[in-house]
């Protein structure tokens, strides 16, 4: 297996969602305090992270030994490579707090257990043996969360991008920012849940642009006179049966599906597509909302077709997409003034 590409999460250690990334270090940075300190500095010069001279020593000590567990991990015959990512020096719970996010199982325990909707694309036949809705031009750029546990509104949103472009033929960005305010049923940076943010667009008769109502990665109060401009609008939503990846693949071959990565981190991301490697290794592609420079161009690949049922990291447990019947957007006005 080419190890170099090949940047699969393949464990169940799906806190490797924040380490894998793009700062390589080398064997003999690891061979002395100095040679550490100087990777260290290298490493935040590179990702700008500035800290103060008090604070240093401490985030120093925690960079090393994130750096301990990348070192064994990739001494493991695992087929991916892990890197140093702009999160190094922080421990996990500060991570988790600050861009850990939807919280699906503490919402789910709120909210009530997970609906059984019908599943529109249970008879769907002759999957493609690969599907990738990038290169259809039914997902936008890589996005940025900030430190706030929005995640949740970015899945959603990717998911909405991607069934408007397969019904309109366009590729529209749309507003996280919009359910962040205004999406009341939802926790806006302190996390939510996906289906209930489509509920929420549906109701109110669609879902604005991001231009007309850009990211701010807090909370703000909810601009109405916005939320007035919807761009997209859906006709509801669906789950996705639980603990079937066969069932996930009919999904997403029809369309970008909402998921949760349902480790510690109650993660909201984004499936685009899957597919294998050349030497058979299946995969999930996942579109996170950390930036570029997070795994593999703001992406990754999880292993697919794993020996237990949740899938890896749990994603199979709560994938989630919106239903649009067709191209019209324009009623979306109606349906609001109609409310
Ligand atoms: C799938 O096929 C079965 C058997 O023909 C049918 O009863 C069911 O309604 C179909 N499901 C959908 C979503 O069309």
């Amino acid at each position: 297996m080419n190890r170099k590409t090949v940047f699969l999460v393949a464990i169940s250690v799906c806190l490797v969602f924040r380490l894998a990334e793009c700062f390589d270090y080398r064997e003999e940075d690891l061979a002395s305090e100095e040679r550490l300190w100087d990777l260290y500095e290298r490493w935040r010069s590179h990702h700008t992270v500035s800290r103060s001279l008090t604070d240093k020593q401490q985030r120093f000590n925690v960079f090393k030994q994130n750096l301990e567990h990348i070192h064994r991990a990739n001494q493991q015959d695992r087929p991916y490579k892990l890197k140093l990512n702009r999160f190094a020096d922080m421990t996990n719970h500060e991570f988790m707090q600050h861009y850990g996010g939807s919280k699906v199982s503490h919402y789910r325990q709120l909210h009530g257990p997970r609906r059984t909707t019908s599943f529109m694309h249970e008879n769907t036949t002759d999957l493609p043996s690969s599907v990738d809705w990038r290169k259809n031009g039914a997902v936008t750029g890589i996005k940025n969360q900030g430190k706030c546990g929005s995640c949740w509104a970015f899945s959603s949103v990717a998911a909405v991008e991607g069934i408007n472009k397969i019904k309109t033929g366009q590729l529209v960005s749309l507003s996280e920012q919009e359910l962040v305010d205004c999406n009341s049923d939802n926790h806006g940076c302190d996390g939510g849940l996906m289906e209930q943010a489509f509920k929420f667009i549906e109701q109110i008769g669609g879902i604005t642009t991001e231009n007309n109502y850009p990211y701010r990665a807090k909370d703000e109060s909810c601009d109405s006179s916005k939320m007035n401009a919807p761009a997209v609008i859906i006709d509801g939503y669906e789950m996705v049966p639980e603990s079937d990846e066969s069932a996930l693949m009919k999904a997403v071959a029809n369309q970008p599906i909402a998921i949760a990565m349902d480790a510690e981190l109650n993660h909201g991301v984004a499936l685009v597509g899957y597919g294998a490697t050349v030497d058979g290794t299946k995969y999930w592609i996942v579109k996170n909302s950390w930036g570029t420079d997070w795994g593999e161009k703001g992406y990754i690949r999880m292993q697919r077709d794993i020996d237990a049922q949740e899938g890896l990291c749990g994603l199979t447990l709560e994938a989630s997409y919106p239903v649009k019947l067709n191209s019209d957007n324009k009623k979306a006005q109606n349906r609001k003034d109609e409310l």
